[in-house]
């Protein structure tokens, strides 16, 4: 993506009490420190810029110069890079960072990174000296669209995913699209399970925008001049989407679970593949699930599905599990330990239509099993 700065168009999200910008633009990184003046007095004096060790070297260099030159104290935090520092070590690590740089409430972290610098440093801002101000500089597509806005912060345990964590909003969401052209391919194609999902539940347009990007990335790969202008447009829409719903319901009480269209499938076979298969590559046979769900119901048009199932071909995303023999029990059986710890009922959400998605809780297992069964790569007729 160009580096150019580009004009930028602040997006709001509004929380109770409250109020944050997400900026979307191509060299936000390097405008930094009169981006974080401009917030106000909020942030006084100092910073900590978390990080991980793949993101520090490509960008903690223009954000510590651009906060310096604006008057900022800032020193670097690193994080390994990966889920793993999604723990109470790691998170105490971050504490112990703040004590030794003298963090007091005029300072602020800033996590630059993805999601999990993102849930790490943010859960850190929420408790550290009973919070401090946070900014949010995501660099993967699904920081991007999904993990930086939202307020929602916190760390795994060895029994599960993001089982402590907190709601903490930040000041700022700084969203500097020219991160993406470091970005493996492998990372951008999860961010675009994310994009297809919320393009899924906001309607037909933003739909048509998502199958055009994935054209262009198949024409012409994801980073170049005829790409950036649809993915920034496709980030956008995305952040759209997710602003408004959490905007309805910014504790998670209710509408909130529409995000989850996919993911009672994709946690799942997360869990069942023993975390070989990636988030976003589950969101993608999640959201396939989810769609069959619905026509086998009634709800939605066969069409929808293999428009879809196209959609996620040309994105390079599954369509199908990568071996034969897939145990749909056996997801299934993920599904339900995973309600019995959460002490929440099998939730689906289903579709009528891109737009029209709702909650639904009452879905029988020989329907989840149907579905499921539809991603093993070979024929029904082969199986014993
Ligand atoms: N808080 C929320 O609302 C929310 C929502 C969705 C997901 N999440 C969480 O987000 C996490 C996943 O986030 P993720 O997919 O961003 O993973 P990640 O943070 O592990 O980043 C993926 C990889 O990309 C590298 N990377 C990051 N930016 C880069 C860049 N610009 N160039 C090159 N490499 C770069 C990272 O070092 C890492 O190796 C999960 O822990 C998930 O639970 C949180
Ligand atoms: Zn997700």
């Amino acid at each position: 993506m160009s580096s150019q700065p580009e004009a930028i168009e602040p997006l709001a999200v509004e929380y109770p009490g409250g109020s944050y910008s997400v900026l979307v633009g191509s060299g936000l990184l390097e405008r930094l420190g009169p981006l974080v003046r401009a917030l106000g007095t909020a942030i006084a004096d100092r910073f900590l810029l978390v990080t991980d060790e793949n993101v520090e070297p490509l960008y903690a260099d223009p954000v510590l110069r651009s906060l310096q030159s604006a008057g900022y104290r800032a020193s670097v935090f690193v994080l390994p890079a990966g889920e793993g520092s999604k723990q109470l070590s790691q998170l105490s690590d971050v504490y112990q960072a703040c004590v030794q740089r003298g963090l007091d409430r005029r300072s602020a972290i800033l996590a630059l990174g993805g999601g999990v610098v993102g849930d790490v440093a943010g859960f850190a801002a929420a408790t550290f000296l009973r919070g401090l101000p946070f900014v949010q500089i995501p660099t993967t597509l699904l920081a991007m669209v999904d993990s930086s806005i939202g307020g929602k912060v916190g760390v795994d345990l060895p029994q599960g995913k993001n089982l402590v964590g907190a709601f903490k909003q930040p000041l700022a969401v700084f969203v500097d699209t020219a991160c993406l052209s470091s970005l493996p391919a492998r990372q951008l194609r999860a961010g675009a399970a994310e994009i297809a999902k919320a393009a899924l539940l906001s309607g037909d347009a933003c739909l048509v925008d998502v199958e055009r990007l994935a054209h262009s990335v198949e024409t012409h790969g994801w980073i170049s001049t005829e790409t950036s202008p649809l993915l920034l447009r496709a980030v956008r829409a995305a952040l759209l989407c997710k602003r408004d719903i959490v905007v309805a319901d910014p504790f998670e009480q209710g509408p909130r679970a529409l995000l989850n269209l996919g993911h009672t499938f994709a946690h799942a076979i997360e869990v069942w593949s023993r975390y070989e298969i990636p988030h976003g590559e589950a969101v993608a046979l999640g959201i396939l699930c989810a769609l069959r769900l619905s026509h086998a119901r009634g709800l939605c048009e066969p069409a929808l599905v293999t428009r879809i199932h196209a959609l996620l071909n040309r994105l390079r995303l599954p369509v199908k599990l990568a071996r034969a023999g897939l145990c749909a029990h056996e997801i299934l059986a993920c599904m339900q330990t995973d309600k019995k710890r959460k002490g929440t009922a099998l939730r689906f959400i289903l579709l009528r239509q891109p737009g029209a998605a709702f909650i639904e809780d009452s879905v029988g297992e020989a329907e989840v099993l149907a579905v499921l069964r539809e991603l093993d790569p070979k024929p029904s007729s082969d199986r014993s």
